[in-house]
């Protein structure tokens, strides 16, 4: 009897411990309309290349570049809004490829949003009727992380030591993809 009542007092201790012990990331189903708005506001170059973020995005802590959760997303969203007809995964197509390192309109966020959102001359469609202003810039993070010249700031939560081989964003671009006879570009970034 007395057994019982110990363990069932340990069982109680165990749930609150749980319940109170692990610090859960707070997030929220739908971006807030101002915040939404102030992350539409990327202030581009003349030329639409590269330019400043927003500040909201800076003050947020570049949510979209760091995040497993919103990195999952873009992933999820890249498949599901056809990016692949063109990018293939990330080796290129009708579109180019994003494996290689090299970005026509340069390789920050700014650039990679305002490219989903806005379109590119040369055969990008834009997507802003498509897509929630979070959602481009889920995109454009997870896009951003294709590339090799960021993947070294896309790593997930868990500590390297316990992942078995590289995560998937911090594998190197050459890996992935059979470059053919040109050579990679020597900029493309370091090895893991
Ligand atoms: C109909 C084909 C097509 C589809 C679909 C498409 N793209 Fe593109 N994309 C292109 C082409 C072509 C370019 C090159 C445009 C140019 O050079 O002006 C491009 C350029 C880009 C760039 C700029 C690349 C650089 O080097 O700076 C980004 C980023 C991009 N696309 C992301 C996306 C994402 C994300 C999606 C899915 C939502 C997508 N694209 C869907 C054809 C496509």
């Amino acid at each position: 009897m007395r057994r019982r009542a110990v363990s069932t007092g340990f069982a109680a201790l165990v749930l609150v411990l749980a319940a109170g012990g692990c610090q859960r990331e707070e997030r929220q189903t739908r971006l807030d309309p101002p915040i939404a708005a102030a992350l539409d506001g990327v202030a581009l170059m003349p030329d639409r290349i590269s330019g400043a973020p927003p500040a909201v995005y800076v003050a947020l802590g570049k949510p979209y570049e760091r995040n497993a959760f919103n990195l999952a997303e873009g992933k999820r969203l890249y498949g599901w809004f056809g990016c692949a007809a063109c990018h293939g995964e990330g080796e290129g197509g009708k579109g180019p490829a994003f494996l290689d390192g090299w970005w026509a309109y340069g390789p920050s966020m700014v650039s990679i949003v305002s490219s989903i959102r806005d379109g590119r001359p040369h055969g990008m469609p834009p997507f802003r009727d498509k897509m929630t202003t979070e959602q481009i810039w889920q995109l454009a993070g997870y896009v951003q992380t294709i590339g090799a010249y960021s993947a070294k700031t896309a790593a997930p939560g868990r500590s390297d030591a316990k992942q078995r081989r590289p995560a998937e964003n911090r594998a190197p671009a050459a890996l992935l993809f059979d470059p053919g006879p040109t050579p990679l570009h020597p900029d493309q970034g370091p090895e893991p």
